[in-house]
């Protein structure tokens, strides 16, 4: 960004309508470069001459505003002709000045928008010349006159443009802008209407018969003045009828006003999370369904994973992780597109960004986030990271399996990357948290005496829709902090620091984790005084030290510490799976790894028979129940068919779409191993199942495309495996096999 562009506002636009600032330029020679830099407190779009500088939208994205913000760099070349032109950016408020959560608050960044750019064009001559934002810019409203995220935008191309006279410099802007380090946002897959629906209540509703994030575009031609109003929802209820209660406060409501001839329409700087729309005004007799399409909004990530296998149910289930995903990574991970909510928390981030960093190239999407998650910390001297990143709640609470993404995040995309310089950039932060971790304890190398999710969502707690599940917090906590410093001394010893004193930290609280939570080789109830006296709802939680979360990280994390008591936590776990009908009951914390330590411990079979199960809570449930994304809660939609508690019920929540790791680590058996992070030593260790009949799979990496293949023959499974060139992978198979692999193309079979 040139140094001499000014952030400008209008001081005029005191309701912070959509404005466009603009200005008239002249072009002293012929171009022969010119390039754009341009930000906003808000969202923009800049254009020149009428037509829009990028496809990329809702620049320049989502950022901790407070702390630093992006801008977007665009070659603008071929957009100068002539000797004359126009600049111009549209603002709208977006994340930093529009209303976010359920508090209703706006302003996060700033109570109004501004926007700053500059063009820099070098002329033929080599003579050079810039355009930047000042005082001098014009400043006029925009046939969009109101646009929220949450609550939708209205458009009337009937209304008349007023100039609101110059804009001023501002002053205000105090955040420090920084070269887009995140994927661009654009727009993804166009979804025709499957069918226009009457509803029993008589309404007209479009199903696009995919649950996305994105916004609806209608082409259309009608009177002048007439109006297309439609709102969104993810589902029908019981009896068919349009639901958006689910959405809480978040209006997603959208209003074109029709020019008269041809109109395209779409709103700017608002999406929503739907599969539905519900026609609340609409000028004609009959919907003509190919007016309407659906385009699905996201960041502009490589699909780098495939999966399919013979079980139509699981390929339903992974189609829902990819649409989960799609509609979650919109800039920020988020919790759910469609709510008032929509916020970057980062316990979902951490359980997903695994299964994420398969299916899709999430490593530019992740440093700029990691980048938010580093600049909230700076804003504490705590070295505490948020329960949200960009921090959109404005809390200073810590939790953990939340702000642990600081320590998981960077050494998981390490893994699926190779980078170093990533992790290196990181290292700080996650130095600074586990820091954090060390001063939250009241007794020493535990993490006890905090507010926690706990195992969030498991249907484990007292009534099923308690939210924080049965396992305790302080046991959690202390598990995840043993995590947080083994990811810590892992990435300290990739970039050859010495880690000695956190390999010490790390010793020390496996011991006093089994000082204050194991008996007998079982977990117990702390020892100490806990958080089960620090409750998010007040009342006592009620807790039990045995549960398939707390059996599960013991696991994961290693916390054990004979080979017996690994066996005795396994076999328990198992114990517990068969005692609850072959059903799991985790939630945030315990699902991502369940699978995980089932086939790590020899009990791959239960795993299978988890994946496959139908009956509540599993995952083919909700595939069962029409799902095209993954749910928030396992039963979002109860036994009996009404919807689980209005107040938290997102179909479109990624979390428990982490299975999908242990469908690509474990089921193809495709892993990249930290001795060679990026999949430059790679695992192949695939583990078949007759129930799947086959798997095809393949991960796209920096070093050429990853393949397992099995399929069941009559006597043999056949299995079919490429490695990259200049990659090794070490093989191993369900016969006992072991073979070092270089690149190529290898067929093996086992005994059935
Ligand atoms: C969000 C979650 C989030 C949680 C924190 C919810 O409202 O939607 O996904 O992690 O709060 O417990």
């Amino acid at each position: 960004m040139n140094k001499n562009a000014k952030w400008i506002y209008s001081p005029k636009n005191k309701e912070n309508r959509v404005i466009t600032f603009s200005k008239k330029i002249s072009l002293s020679g012929e171009v022969k470069k010119a390039t754009l830099c341009a930000s906003a407190m808000g969202l923009y779009f800049a254009e020149i001459n009428g037509a829009r500088v990028t496809d990329a939208v809702f620049t320049p994205g989502w950022t901790s505003g407070n702390v630093h913000t992006q801008y977007q760099k665009y070659d603008v070349t071929k957009m100068l002709s002539g000797k004359k032109a126009e600049l111009a950016l549209t603002a709208g408020k977006g994340w930093a000045v529009g209303y976010l959560t359920w508090y209703e608050w706006n302003h996060l960044y700033a109570d109004h928008m501004s926007v700053i750019c500059s063009l820099d064009v070098t002329y033929k001559d080599g003579s050079k010349e810039s355009f930047c934002t000042d005082g001098t810019w014009s400043v006029h409203t925009s046939h969009i006159i109101d646009s929220e995220i949450y609550h939708g935008e209205t458009v009337d191309m009937t209304a008349d443009i007023i100039s609101l006279g110059k804009a001023a410099v501002d002053e205000t802007v105090k955040t420090k802008l920084f070269a887009q380090t995140g994927e661009f946002v654009r727009e993804q897959e166009r979804v025709a209407p499957m069918q226009v629906i009457i509803t029993p209540k008589g309404e007209r509703v479009i199903d696009f018969g995919q649950n996305m994030t994105g916004y609806v575009e209608v082409r259309v031609r009608g009177n002048r003045g007439d109006r297309i109003v439609f709102t969104h929802a993810e589902v029908l209820d019981n009896d068919g009828n349009f639901y958006t209660e689910n959405m809480r406060s978040a209006r997603n409501r959208i209003e074109y006003v029709l020019s008269g001839g041809d109109d395209v329409f779409k709103p700017s700087f608002s999406f929503q999370g739907y599969r539905y729309i519900r026609l609340e005004e609409y000028p004609f007799e009959t919907v003509d369904p190919d007016c309407f399409t659906s385009v699905a909004v996201y960041s502009d990530m490589k699909r780098t994973g495939f999966f399919a296998c013979g079980d139509e149910k699981v390929n339903q289930l992974y189609h829902n992780v990819l649409w989960g995903q799609r509609s979650n990574y919109l800039d920020v991970p988020t919790d759910c597109p469609q709510r008032d909510e929509r916020l970057g928390w980062t316990g979902d981030a951490q359980v997903f960004c695994r299964a994420g960093a398969y299916n899709f190239d999430v490593k530019k999407f992740f440093r700029k986030w990691l980048s938010d998650c580093a600049a909230e910390q700076s804003l504490r001297t705590d070295g505490g990271v948020p329960i949200v990143v960009p921090n959109g709640l404005r809390s200073q609470g810590v939790a953990s399996a939340w702000s642990d993404c600081a320590a998981i995040v960077p050494w998981e995309m390490y893994l699926a990357y190779g980078d170093k310089n990533l992790l290196r950039e990181n290292y700080p932060m996650m130095e600074k948290w586990i820091n954090y971790i060390r001063h939250a304890g009241t007794i020493e190398c535990l993490w006890t005496d905090r507010w926690q999710y706990g195992d969030w969502l498991a249907m484990d707690g007292e009534g099923n829709q308690r939210c924080t599940g049965a396992t305790q917090y302080d046991f959690i906590a202390s598990a995840m902090y043993a995590n947080s410093v083994q990811c810590l001394i892992n990435a300290g010893k990739v970039l050859g620091y010495d880690v000695s004193e956190y390999e010490k930290l790390h010793e020390n609280i496996v011991i006093a984790f089994n000082d204050n939570f194991m008996e007998d080789g079982l977990p117990c109830l702390s020892k100490h005084v806990s958080c089960r006296i620090e409750l998010n709802s007040k009342e006592q939680q009620i807790v039990r030290a045995i549960t398939q979360t707390s059996l599960t990280l013991i696991l994961k994390f290693k916390l054990y510490r004979t080979e017996e008591v690994r066996k005795k936590v396994a076999a328990k776990l198992v114990e517990l799976i068969h005692e609850n009908g072959d059903r799991l009951s985790t939630g945030f914390v315990g699902t991502p790894y369940l699978l995980h330590v089932l086939s790590e411990n020899g009990y791959t079979d239960v795993a299978y028979t988890l994946l496959l199960q139908e009956k509540m809570p599993s995952w083919l449930y909700s595939v069962n129940h029409g799902a095209t994304t993954m749910w928030e809660r396992w039963n979002c939609v109860q036994e009996d068919g009404a919807f689980s508690d209005v107040s938290m019920t997102s179909f479109n929540h990624y979390a428990y779409g982490a299975v999908a790791d242990w469908l690509y680590g474990v089921v193809a058996g495709i892993k990249s191993l930290a001795d060679g992070a990026g999949y430059e030593h790679i695992s192949i260790a695939p583990k078949p199942s007759e129930k799947l009949g086959f798997v095809n799979c393949k991960v796209e990496t920096a070093h050429g495309a990853v393949v397992s293949k099995w399929y069941y023959g009559k006597e043999f499974i056949h299995y079919e495996f490429e490695i990259p060139s200049g990659t090794t992978a070490e093989l191993s198979l369900v016969d006992g096999t072991k073979k070092t692999l270089s690149s190529g193309k290898y067929l093996f079979t086992t005994k059935r």
